[in-house]
């Protein structure tokens, strides 16, 4: 099969280019028995979280006793307790198939009748107490009232009963792991703080190893950051970078199947600053172009071709959960290239303190990054270039 090269898919394996520093200082640890301390790893959408952690679970499952289970809270957002749970059940359960001898699907194992399910799971050899929390598991959904505080703790609980059991050791990797905060109930929100429950059931297990990420730096401080934050002192905190210049030229090089001028990788580079995302974007814009040669002048028409046109389709969703109010700031800010409530209060005639409340909203969407004491800048710099370039109709 054709691998998807200049896609803008997670990538892994051979695709997967440069942060070798990276993946190897944090393979070294995860592979360490003895080291219990996670990553929490944050980065703006687009940076290649989801590769790395990929990646990583890739070489994590050549290892003989280390079982990798990657899942992605993004798919989750805005859904139930009760959905996070199965699913995430599923993935625990599809990951550790081999090593727990079982011979059917873990969905499957969800659909079959209690006696049956029974009978399965003592063929697969695992003990009373591991048997009895996937049956829970599996099927809490048949039951009228479910206690919602058990459940996931039997959720977050199935990892570590299964590594010990097995003898192994278990690496869970939470893509978008702040995003939980947004997990709704379905009958009434429920009552506990699901990260304090998973930090204080993860403090008992001596044999799974947490890597987070979250592409909202807000929400990942507010969890790990303050003396009581649930997980203060959990992770080494680790911020994503951008690839690099020579790394982003290795991209092209590797993927363009054209020649490229010096000043062409020039001008995308300080574009796209070696974001992953768009350095892709462009990429897959390049190898389309009619001429075998990528010249400086080729790679400006594509770029403002890009933010023309493509711009449009990435962007679009991002305005579209903003509020009027919030977009007119964006705007002004994109346009007259100010940083602070003073000076955007200016501009619009707002008060000071309005504009405040404003950009703390935008900041705990993950739009604006607040630097130091009342500056703000914008997390992406080409959704800046954007909006200045389209204006309040944005
Ligand atoms: N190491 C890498 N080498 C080459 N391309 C990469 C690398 N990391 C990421 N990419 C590319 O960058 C884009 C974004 O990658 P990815 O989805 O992993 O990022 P992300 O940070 O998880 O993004 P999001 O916040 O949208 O989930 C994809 O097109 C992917 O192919
Ligand atoms: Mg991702």
């Amino acid at each position: 099969m054709k691998t998807l090269v200049l896609g803008l898919l997670p990538v892994t394996g051979k695709d997967f280019i440069n942060r070798t520093t990276e993946i190897d200082d944090i393979l070294r640890a995860l592979k360490d028995p003895g080291i219990r301390v996670g990553y929490a790893i944050s980065a703006p959408v687009g940076t290649g979280k989801t590769s790395l952690l990929q990646e990583l679970a890739r070489r994590l499952a050549l290892e003989q006793r280390i079982v990798p289970i990657y899942f992605s809270l993004q798919s989750l957002s805005d859904v139930t307790l009760e959905h996070f749970v199965k699913r995430f059940t599923i993935a625990v359960l599809q990951a550790s198939e081999s090593r727990l001898k079982l011979r059917h699907d873990a969905k499957d194992l969800m659909e079959s009748p209690l006696t049956i399910l029974d009978k399965l799971l003592r063929d697969a050899k695992i003990s009373d107490e591991l048997r009895q929390a996937i049956i829970l598991l599996v099927t809490f959904e048949r039951e009228k009232t479910i206690d919602k505080h058990g459940l996931v703790e039997a959720a977050v609980d199935l990892p570590e009963m299964i590594a010990k059991e097995t003898d192994s050791r278990c690496v869970l990797l939470l893509d978008e792991f702040t995003l939980l905060a947004d997990l709704k109930s379905t009958n009434e929100r429920f009552e506990f703080d699901i990260f304090s429950l998973i930090r204080s059931m993860h403090e008992k297990h001596r044999h799974c190893v947490l890597v987070i990420t979250s592409s909202n730096q807000k929400a990942l401080d507010t969890i790990t950051l303050s003396p009581d934050a649930p997980f203060h002192h959990q992770f080494v905190l680790k911020h994503l970078k951008n690839l690099s210049r020579e790394a982003a030229t290795q991209l092209y090089e590797k993927n363009l199947d054209k020649r490229i001028d010096a000043a062409a990788l020039k001008a995308i580079f300080d574009f796209t600053q070696g974001s992953p995302f768009y350095l892709q974007f462009l990429g897959r814009m390049l190898k389309s172009a009619a001429t075998p040669n990528i010249t400086e002048d080729i790679a400006k028409n594509a770029i403002e071709e890009f933010l023309q046109q493509e711009g449009e389709m990435i962007f679009r969703e991002k305005v579209k959960q903003l509020s009027a109010k919030e977009r007119l700031i964006l705007s002004c800010m994109a346009q007259h290239d100010v940083k602070t409530p003073s000076e955007i209060g200016k501009i619009m005639n707002y008060s000071q303190t309005n504009v405040r409340r404003f950009l703390a909203i935008l900041e705990e969407k993950g739009v604006l990054v607040n630097t130091s004491r009342g500056v703000f800048v914008f997390e992406d710099t080409i959704f800046k270039r954007w909006l200045a370039a389209k204006g309040v109709d944005a």
